[in-house]
């Protein structure tokens, strides 16, 4: 019997993208099963039963998925972060977790840059806006989407900076950014930033009002990272101190309505996570999370491992 590889996306993937992971696991020898548009966590616990290998995106693999899933030995998570997946569960249970680094970084790049665009042309209402030529950019963690974002920004002519206490400083220059010390420095000179951290325990909440207050005066804070990251009550105490601030975020904080209410046109919110959603982007996290599992599966290859 083939071996079952479970593709679960709530919100699918382009058809390309699908085609691709098929074709790959196909010529593995493995079975496809395919769960798109899934509106419930039953359904999932249920397709993941017999599968030894599982693709998702954003899909909570919670614990008890986990517990759900009696032969699974992988779970790829086709994209950059993994807070979705109980890493602690499935190591409990000797399941590898991996994402596929730097996969879908160009469409979340191009995509901060748009959302920067939009509301420096004041969501294109027809009144005069500014340009970014010449800004600042601060960008906040310099992984791929972060160096992404800097090679974007460039070729608009901004100016690029960028944090992050874990890349050595000559990788800073050759992504074409100057590199600060600290995140407080960031914030201090750059009237735009870009967030591009994960969500840790230790970075949840992390960019706080004492960062955000540091921002010189039109400030403009581009989180296309998670929302978690943001501590909403300092957001709301930026937004209240601040009328120069601005907030543009891939997606709508939990505070969106007193946000909406309270400080119309200083935001703009995607209705969904729309960062990765490029046909793209899919094709490539889709296609190397397939090819991530066989050559786990048949090889024992587990570079991009997150759960050592
Ligand atoms: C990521 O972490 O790779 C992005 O947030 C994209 O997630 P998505 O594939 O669920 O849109």
């Amino acid at each position: 019997m083939k071996k079952k590889i479970l593709v679960a996306t709530e919100r699918p993937f382009a058809k390309l993208a699908v085609q691709g992971i098929l074709d790959v696991l196909d010529e593995a020898g493995y079975e496809m099963v395919l769960l798109e548009n899934y509106k419930d966590q039953g359904d999932l616990k249920k397709a993941v039963i017999d599968a030894e290998a599982l693709i998702v995106r954003s899909d909570l693999v919670t614990k008890e998925v986990i517990a759900a899933a009696d032969n699974l030995k992988i779970v790829v998570r086709a994209g950059a972060g993994y807070d979705n997946v109980d890493l602690v569960s499935a190591s409990d249970k000797g399941i590898v977790v991996m994402n596929t680094p730097g996969q879908n970084s160009n469409a979340v790049a191009e995509l901060a840059l748009g959302l920067m665009v939009y509301m420096a042309r004041n969501q294109f209402n027809g009144t005069s806006g500014t340009e970014l030529r010449g800004k600042r950019l601060g960008v906040h963690a310099c992984g791929n989407v972060g160096r992404h974002v800097a090679k974007v920004a460039l070729g608009f002519g901004m100016e690029v900076y960028g944090f992050d206490p874990y890349i050595e400083k000559s990788a800073f220059e050759y992504a074409g950014m100057k590199c600060v010390d600290s995140a407080e420095e960031l914030y201090s000179i750059c009237q735009y930033v870009s967030v591009n951290i994960p969500a840790y325990e230790d970075t949840i909440k992390s960019i706080n009002f004492e960062l955000l207050a540091k921002m010189p005066e039109k400030a403009r804070l581009v989180n296309t990272a998670r929302k978690e990251v943001i501590d909403e009550d300092s957001l709301l105490k930026m937004f209240s101190e601040r009328p120069d601030f601005i907030y543009i975020s891939d997606v709508a904080p939990d505070c969106v309505n007193e946000i909406a209410e309270r400080y119309p046109g200083r935001f703009f919110f995607t209705p969904k996570k729309m960062g990765a959603q490029t046909s793209e982007a899919n094709i490539n996290a889709g296609i190397a999370a397939a090819r991530q599992i066989v050559g786990f599966l048949k090889d024992g290859d587990n570079t991009y491992q997150v759960n050592l």
